[in-house]
């Protein structure tokens, strides 16, 4: 049984103060059932804040939005996964498409960095999608299938189970415009399929492969219901913390 995934991604938003008031609102607010695994990524800035929060409290888990793949050196303004792993981060986003497209981030640094979240002993939460163009072309399912091959490139087969795969079609990502469930089960389906080619029957089905793109309370439910998504990778609406909440609970929603 693959535990469902539900990913605060706060993107460059939330202070200190409002990160600490959004946790201590959500911890009060949250009936801890073991449904799923609920995961915050703030901004750096908030991550220590965070984690002395998190650790009083149990029920939630501490993510980063990215990560560089060196252990130390001379890389002004990089953050290594090794402070990540001292700070009780559990898992890190890697190449979402923001950091693709905005910042130059290509698949060969990409599959640095999920190598060495891993060997800190954090999750890689690998994002792969498509543009507009790539699926209006019918490219989608080569591209995924080409981003994931590249990030998964340098891990350890036996590792292969503590990733998570995010896909995250691009045009989905903060324009309110979802993957529908068939489009989204489409391209997660062929992520499985790969998977089994890559590793072993039984390991390609624990690796947890989650949808990102608009989701919202609305949709959510409906999208959880497909056994393919094993979870949500949240953006804008999870700046909230009642959107946020009811996305925990999504299977509470009618
Ligand atoms: P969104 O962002 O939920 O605002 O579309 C998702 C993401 O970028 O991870």
């Amino acid at each position: 049984m693959r535990k469902p995934l539900i990913i605060a991604n706060w993107k460059m938003n939330h202070s200190i103060e409002d990160s600490l008031k959004f946790i201590t609102v959500l911890q009060n607010k949250l009936t801890f059932k073991s449904h799923a695994e609920v995961v915050i990524c703030p901004p750096y800035t908030a991550l220590y804040s965070l984690s002395v929060l998190i650790q009083e409290k149990e029920g939630l888990i501490l993510g980063a939005q990215n990560c560089y793949y060196g252990e130390s050196g001379a890389f002004t303004g990089e953050i290594s996964p090794v402070f990540l792993a001292e700070l009780g981060v559990s898992y890190v986003i890697v190449g979402h498409s923001e950091r693709r497209n905005l910042f130059g981030e290509t698949d060969e640094l990409i599959s640095q960095k999920v190598q060495s979240v891993l060997a800190c002993n954090m999750k890689p939460i690998i994002c792969i999608g498509e543009t507009i163009n790539e699926r209006n072309d019918g490219k989608t399912l080569g591209v995924i299938e080409n981003q994931l091959k590249q990030a998964i490139s340098l891990v350890d087969k036996k590792d292969l189970g503590k990733i998570v795969i995010a896909y995250e079609p691009i045009w989905a990502i903060g324009t309110k415009q979802n993957a529908t469930p068939g489009q989204a089960c489409e391209a997660h389906q062929h992520i499985r399929g790969l998977l089994v080619k890559i590793a072993n029957q039984n390991l390609a089905h624990e690796i947890r492969i989650i949808y990102g793109g608009s989701v919202q309370p609305t949709n959510i439910n409906e999208l959880m219901r497909e056994k393919d998504i094993d979870g949500a990778l949240i953006g804008g609406a999870s700046l909230e913390v009642d959107s946020f909440l009811q996305m925990i609970n999504y299977h509470e929603i009618k």
